[in-house]
């Protein structure tokens, strides 16, 4: 495994191995591996000759107040976790390196970005989609793996890709989740011992929803109750937003249709960690 610095240097070996008729993975990261990231790692190797994960904590997704500056940085021990599942480069680059002085140019992915996730960080998805299709140029990977932990990610990158006509095929991960439902995230360090025990909540709402609709509920208005009704009985709690929606342009549905996919995400307080989750009930974004 060899970890690559700098941007030059990856587009040179990855047009290399892409001459060579490699079928090329890439998997983003902002590093502080856990298993969600290594399972994106095990199904690229899988499905593809070369895999390239990239570590880079993407300042322009980060909203002034948020966690920039503390979010968890060990390239070391990231580097260690990927070569376990045989990852072939690893691409972490510096700030500088992807924003050198000068830089300009942003992808906006209208709507899509403003909602949910969008709506609670505002600018978060105009960073991600830049980052991602930086990534993208440089590496031109074959296939790029994104979890289904950050639905409205995918939904949005899936967009772009389609929209700008980008050779690249979109494969989504399931969600990984710790023994009792939590959904891993590099944010989960964050939680005291209570919060932690605390935050089963999401899963515990998201379950009820999925439940009750298969009892065959399908208000949305009733679904969104009996979710925000476990949630705010848990008193370490304090609730974002929670939303039942449409997979294509995140619009609230009113009742859950018999068809087509339909997203149900959150976004929890505990403290100042922040946690989101969803099911897509009806099918996969
Ligand atoms: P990050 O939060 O590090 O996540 C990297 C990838 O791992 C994303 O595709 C995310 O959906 C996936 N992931 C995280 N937790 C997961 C879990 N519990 N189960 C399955 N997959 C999980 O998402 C980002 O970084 C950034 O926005 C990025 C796409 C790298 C752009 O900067």
């Amino acid at each position: 495994m060899e970890i690559i610095n700098r941007a030059t240097r990856m587009v040179s070996v990855a047009r290399d191995l892409r001459a060579d008729g490699k079928i090329i993975g890439l998997v983003p990261t902002m590093g502080a591996l856990h298993e969600g990231h290594l399972a994106l790692m095990s199904q690229a190797r899988e499905m593809c000759d070369t895999v390239i994960a990239s570590v880079f904590v993407n300042p322009t997704q980060f909203a002034a107040h948020e966690d920039l500056a503390h979010y968890p940085r060990d390239l070391a021990r990231d580097a260690e976790l990927a070569f376990t599942r045989n990852v072939d480069y690893i691409f972490a680059p510096t700030p500088d390196d992807v924003y050198p002085n000068g830089y300009k140019t942003y992808i906006n992915v209208e709507t899509i970005s403003e909602r949910l996730e969008g709506a609670a960080r505002p600018g978060h998805f105009r960073g991600v989609a830049t980052v991602v299709n930086k990534l993208f140029n440089i590496v031109h990977p074959h296939f790029a793996f994104f979890g289904r932990k950050d639905a409205q990610q995918v939904i949005l990158i899936k967009r772009m890709v389609k929209d700008l006509v980008m050779d690249v095929e979109i494969v989504v991960g399931p969600t990984v989740r710790e023994e009792d439902g939590l959904a891993l995230s590099s944010r989960n360090v964050y939680l005291s011992t209570d919060e932690r025990k605390a935050a089963t909540v999401l899963r515990r709402a998201l379950e009820k929803c999925r439940s009750l609709y298969h009892g065959g509920e399908r208000d949305s208005g009733r679904l969104l109750n009996a979710m925000r009704a476990i949630i705010e009985a848990e008193p370490l709690a304090r609730l974002d937003y929670l939303a039942i929606t449409d997979t294509t342009n995140l619009e609230a549905v009113t009742t859950v249709p018999y068809v087509s996919p339909t997203l149900v995400s959150m976004a929890v307080f505990f403290g100042k960690t922040r946690l989101i989750d969803n099911i897509v009930l009806n099918g996969e974004i």
